[in-house]
């Protein structure tokens, strides 16, 4: 059996240094337009970008709406939109990698096909390096047609050689059952062998175009040469390591299953498990559909770059990205425009990374930073609804509510720390302790708001609950007392102010 290949790249355990031509280690929020342009040209080694199909519906995108199955002619419309929007960041993406550097771009379907065609006008046809395969689930029921299993994730160099380093993988078990059938010897040191060509296709001058052991080698077909020189063959003869077949002919090159590396890493990637429920990638899961596993960033991140290198992701989500390059002694610079997303990536690199969000750590090399948030009054107005709810529910360290539509009037929730779990429940009876969060981007949250959330307290029996908005009625607090003396259940109305001011937000980010 072959050993198990060795990896091309460790853990650091020492922090990736700054660089001097860019700021790394930080987290931009706003769109990736704006924010790219603030870069200097060839300032990244590594681009990795997994930018939402629909650009338009950006937000919905990053919390739920993936599936979306259209008539062509919509589709084929939002496509052109979606080649549109992505057009300019990719020229800027284009300006910003180093010459050496290499881009990676994650679609599927939907628009691979137009998104190839885009990349080779922008980087040049002969930049393009590899259409990657990820096979990411394998069962899509689908009765009309072949399941949609894979994405495509397209990579291109840069105008010079790009930095690639080699991942071997193990080989199939079926692959050395069929190959490895040979044995001689050296079985017990060298496993079993399997033969392959001694030698190559066309002519040869010098020494591995001689005759050896009276072959030669511009006789064999339409003209060979050999792999390597008559001095060097003798000697792997010596070692027993070339087959001389008994009726003679030519010999040809033992390969034993103990001393093979492992198999090259090809562009079909069917061993990395997407983050479903049942995969053993689950635990990584945020609650985010859009996250894409550690291990496929890792893999790009090893082969296209080196210890120190930068890492760009422009559209970065929850910071996969950024995590697997902060792990791999990489710098990196991440960009979104949620904000909801910078504070779950942040979150992510302080749980996940152990690194801290503190200015004055970055300052010296270490630790990271957010720019760029909306933290102001009117910035969070002006935030889409969906964006604000989840702003507010992160803000109070709550879970938001993945399902936007049938909420039943939950927003997210609040678990606890204290809550003490049920003993018949097991490990996950702290569950059942929790409390709810309604936020509503108002100015002026009146009674029948209060009396909605009351309901909702009441329906699913919980005595604790917090609501969030830009300001209440005096109704609105009176209602909140009178529900209080009446059903000992508390409501805590906090204003955007309130959160602002404490900074809980800053705290919880
Ligand atoms: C498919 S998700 C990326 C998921 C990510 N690869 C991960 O593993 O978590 C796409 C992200 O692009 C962000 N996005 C969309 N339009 C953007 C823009 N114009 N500028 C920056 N980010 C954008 C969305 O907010 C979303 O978080």
């Amino acid at each position: 059996m072959a050993k198990k290949p060795a990896s091309n790249s460790k853990k650091t355990q020492t922090a990736a240094k700054p660089s001097s031509l860019v700021d790394t280690r930080v987290i931009y929020c706003g769109d990736n337009l704006e924010q790219l342009k603030k870069l200097p040209d060839e300032c990244v080694d590594l681009i990795y970008i997994d930018p939402p199909f629909n650009s338009n519906r950006n937000y919905e995108v990053f919390w739920g709406e993936t599936k979306e199955k259209r008539a062509f002619d919509d589709r084929h419309a939002s496509t052109q939109a979606y080649i549109d929007f992505m057009r300019p960041r990719c020229v800027e993406l284009h300006r910003v990698l180093k010459k050496t550097g290499s881009f990676y771009y994650h679609c599927d379907w939907h628009a691979s096909h137009y998104v190839k065609i885009m990349l080779d006008q922008i980087f040049g046809e002969n930049q393009f390096q590899n259409e990657i395969v990820w096979k990411r689930t394998s069962a899509h029921a689908d009765t009309h047609g072949f399941g949609h299993v894979h994405d495509i994730i397209f990579r291109y160099s840069n105008g010079e050689k790009p930095t690639f380093n080699v991942e071997l993988k193990e080989y199939s078990q079926s692959y050395l059952d069929g190959y490895f059938k040979y044995t001689d010897e050296y079985v017990d040191t060298r496993g079993k062998f399997r033969i392959n060509d001694l030698t190559g296709s066309g002519l040869r001058n010098g020494e591995t175009g001689k005759t050896w052991r009276g072959i030669d080698p511009s006789k064999i077909g339409k003209g060979r040469h050999w792999m390597r020189p008559p001095e060097e063959l003798e000697q792997l003869a010596a070692e027993g390591r070339i087959y001389f077949p008994p009726s003679g002919g030519v010999p040809s090159w033992k390969r034993y299953v103990n001393e093979i590396k492992g198999q090259p890493v090809d562009s079909i990637w069917d061993d990395i498990q997407s983050l479903s429920t049942f995969s053993s990638a689950a635990k990584e899961a945020l609650g985010y559909p859009t996250q894409k596993p550690l291990a496929l960033l890792d893999r790009i991140i090893k082969a296209s770059s080196n210890e120190n290198d930068i890492v760009l992701d422009a559209f970065c989500g929850c910071g996969t990205a950024l995590v697997a390059a902060e792990n791999l002694g990489r710098q990196w610079i991440g960009i979104d425009v949620s904000p909801t997303a910078c504070r779950v990536m942040a979150k992510r690199l302080r749980d996940v990374c152990k690194i801290k969000e503190d200015e004055k750590l970055w300052q010296i090399g270490r630790g990271f930073v957010v720019r760029d948030l909306p933290w102001t009054e009117a910035k969070l107005r002006a935030m889409p609804p969906f964006e604000f709810e989840n702003w507010a529910v992160i803000a109070l360290g709550g879970r938001p509510n993945v399902a936007k539509v049938g909420d039943m009037g939950i927003d997210g929730r609040i678990y606890p720390i204290s809550a003490i779990p049920k003993k018949d429940k097991g490990e996950l009876g702290f569950m059942d302790v929790w409390y709810p969060i309604q936020v509503k981007q108002k100015d002026k949250v009146g009674r029948p708001d209060i009396d909605s959330f009351e309901a909702v307290m009441t329906r699913e029996d919980r005595t604790k609950g917090f609501f969030v908005a830009f300001d209440y009625s005096s109704d609105a607090m009176s209602e909140i007392q009178a529900f209080f003396k009446k059903s000992g259940k508390t409501i805590i109305a906090l204003t955007v102010k309130d959160i602002l001011d404490e900074q809980i937000a800053y705290k919880l980010a």
